[in-house]
């Protein structure tokens, strides 16, 4: 299937009695686009080309059925009012074919398309065309034409150059490769659909197995292009090309939105984006088929060389969705690592590698702020001490180390997954409904407290009021990322100073708990997680040792103090 625009989508011309409207309309059908009915005010009851005009879209709806798409021919003061009568007829696909539409008319149409959940392409746009499928707006010209480069294939196009996008197809089919659908998404500085949105709907079409984007200076399109790859939404080979290179700073180029002003959007910072984002980058406009072909021929490299994927299931043939390992290529969790190294941190890969989600900046901060406040907190726990033993009979890191993490149990770690199960046994008690949390937190209470049982996650031997519990909460909050898990453990401390009659707040392992129940973890993993934290912290107890003590001294558990620089706060 192509996007956008196919052989079955309904299609409307506004300004279909105009010069330009009644010429594009029969080229349009000559193409086989379903064109089943056209507007002009004041003109209704008369027919273009065979097809039924009316004075306004909401009787060419009720009269002819819903309609898909609708493509606007009139001069640029007028589309506004067009555009936005189609939106309020509920038409969700639109096609501003004029120049030179006002900016604020530009802003109005996309306010109203967003409040009604339709899209545009343009305004200034020669349109979009589905190789065998349809057009919509000018692109193409005659049929006869437009079949020598407009062949069906692989390959998306989006561009913001109109005779490059016609060029590229061109050039393409030239060299045997078809198009699934060509985009020209406008030269303007403000358009509707960008390279981004483009791209999200060929990522979803399984007729596109790679893009080629003709990028120009100015806006920042081809720069979301790239935080589109980089986000893991759109994972198909981009092949781009971004014209402008020689152009200066106050320099325009072509089109109204091709302007670089005070350095940004210029050729080498979108170049260079595109790159670290692992686009193919072509510099001549002449290599575009040959990088295409390459980039099609890697594809089908990667789809037939795969026997084991074919190979009957044997006992010997497992699968994993961790990794995947091919010659010059290593993905985690369907993510190239290559791509992702220097680009996400160690706390998002984590979350990938545990959950298989590219989580965003805003989680790897909140993971790495639980990283932190686990690191260590002093040689007196089970985990320091062990560690420091083992080493000091001359045990090598590996081993020192294991000892430490062995030591990392249900009671020296454990509270975190201990405490994710109550806030979880109390959010499904409330069924999620916050009205519901202070009663739910109070019956988990109860029940604890009745069978004896401690309370994990609340109170501390030494704190009265964490600190590191504070700032996780704060955190949270200001990443926009707290949810029914903290909310929960806040009624949890409130029920339990309720029924003790003394305030116990929550720890700092009560704190990870509402985190990691907020970022959907598993709770078998939590501990995982105090172990990932603590083994930095364990690897320096364990250096120290080895290079600042006497083997086989007899290690005090807290008999000791800290020699080290203080800093200020
Ligand atoms: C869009 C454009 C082609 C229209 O030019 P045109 O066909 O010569 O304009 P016309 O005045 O003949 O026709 C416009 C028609 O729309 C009608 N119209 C006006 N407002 C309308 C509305 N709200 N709804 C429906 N029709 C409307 C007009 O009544 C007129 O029809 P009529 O002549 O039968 O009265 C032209 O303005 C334009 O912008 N051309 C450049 C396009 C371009 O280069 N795009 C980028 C490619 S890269």
């Amino acid at each position: 299937m192509p996007i956008l625009i196919d052989a079955a989508k309904r299609v409307l011309v506004q300004g279909i009695t105009g010069r330009e409207g009644a010429t594009r309309t029969q080229l349009m059908l000559d193409y086989g686009t379903r064109v089943v009915a056209g507007v002009t005010p004041g003109k209704g009851g008369q027919t273009v080309r065979g097809v039924p005009v009316f004075d306004t879209v909401n009787e060419a709806n009720e009269t002819t059925g819903p309609i898909d798409a609708s493509v606007l021919f009139m001069p640029a003061p007028l589309v506004k009012a067009a555009a936005l009568e189609a939106i309020a007829s509920g038409i969700k696909l639109l096609v501003l074919v004029p120049d030179r539409v006002p900016l604020y008319d530009v802003l109005e149409i996309a306010a109203a398309a967003q409040a009604n959940g339709a899209q545009f392409v343009g305004p200034n746009t020669l349109g979009v065309l589905s190789p065998g499928q349809g057009v919509l707006g000018m692109m193409g010209g005659r049929a006869a034409s437009a079949s020598q480069w407009a062949i069906p294939g692989p390959v998306g196009i989006t561009s913001r150059s109109g005779g490059m996008t016609t060029s590229t197809a061109y050039y393409l089919a030239q060299a045997g490769i078809g198009a699934s659908t060509i985009v020209h998404v406008g030269g303007d500085g403000v358009v509707g659909l960008t390279h981004a949105d483009v791209l999200r709907l060929f990522e979803a079409d399984p007729q596109t197995r790679a893009v080629f984007m003709f990028g120009e200076i100015g806006t920042a399109q081809e720069e979301d292009a790239a935080a589109l790859i980089e986000a893991g939404e759109f994972t198909k080979p981009l092949i781009a090309f971004i014209g402008g290179k020689a152009a200066r700073s106050g320099m325009r180029f072509s089109h109204a939105g091709a302007i670089i002003e005070g350095g940004r959007g210029t050729h080498e910072a979108k170049v260079a984006r595109l790159r670290e984002a692992g686009a193919h980058l072509v510099e001549r406009f002449a290599d575009i088929p040959a990088v295409t072909q390459a980039v099609l021929a890697e594809l089908d490299a990667r789809t037939t060389a795969k026997p084991e994927a074919t190979k009957p299931i044997t006992e010997l043939h497992w699968k994993t969705a961790i990794t995947q390992i091919r010659p010059n290529e290593i993905r985690l969790r369907g993510h190239r690592i290559d791509r992702l190294m220097g680009r996400i941190g160690f706390s998002q890969a984590i979350f990938l590698a545990l959950t298989g989600e590219l989580p965003g900046p805003e989680v790897g901060r909140l993971l790495d702020a639980i990283l932190v406040s686990s690191i260590d907190h002093g040689a007196t726990p089970p985990s320091a001490l062990a560690a420091r033993t083992a080493a000091s009979t001359g045990a090598p890191f590996n081993a020192a180390l294991a000892a430490g993490l062995l030591s990392i149990n249900q009671h020296h770690g454990g509270a975190i997954e201990a405490c994710m199960g109550v806030i979880r046994e109390a959010l499904d008690s409330a069924r999620h409904q916050p009205d519901a949390f202070p009663q739910a937190a109070a019956g988990v209470i109860e029940a604890y407290r009745g069978a004896g049982k401690r309370l994990p996650g609340f109170g501390h031997r030494i704190h009265t009021a964490d600190p590191r519990t504070a700032r996780l909460r704060q955190l949270a909050a200001s990443l926009g990322l707290a949810g029914d898990g903290l909310a929960m453990l806040g009624a949890l401390e409130e029920a339990l100073a309720a029924q003790t009659g003394r305030p116990l707040p929550a720890n700092v392992d009560g704190a990870i708990a509402a985190v990691l129940v907020d970022l959907n973890m598993p709770s078998e993993l939590a501990n995982t997680f105090f172990m990932m934290a603590r083994l930095p912290g364990l690897v320096a107890h364990v250096h120290e040792e080895i290079t600042r003590e006497r083997p086989m001294r007899a290690i005090h558990p807290t008999d000791h103090e800290y020699d080290g620089p203080l800093y200020p706060d």
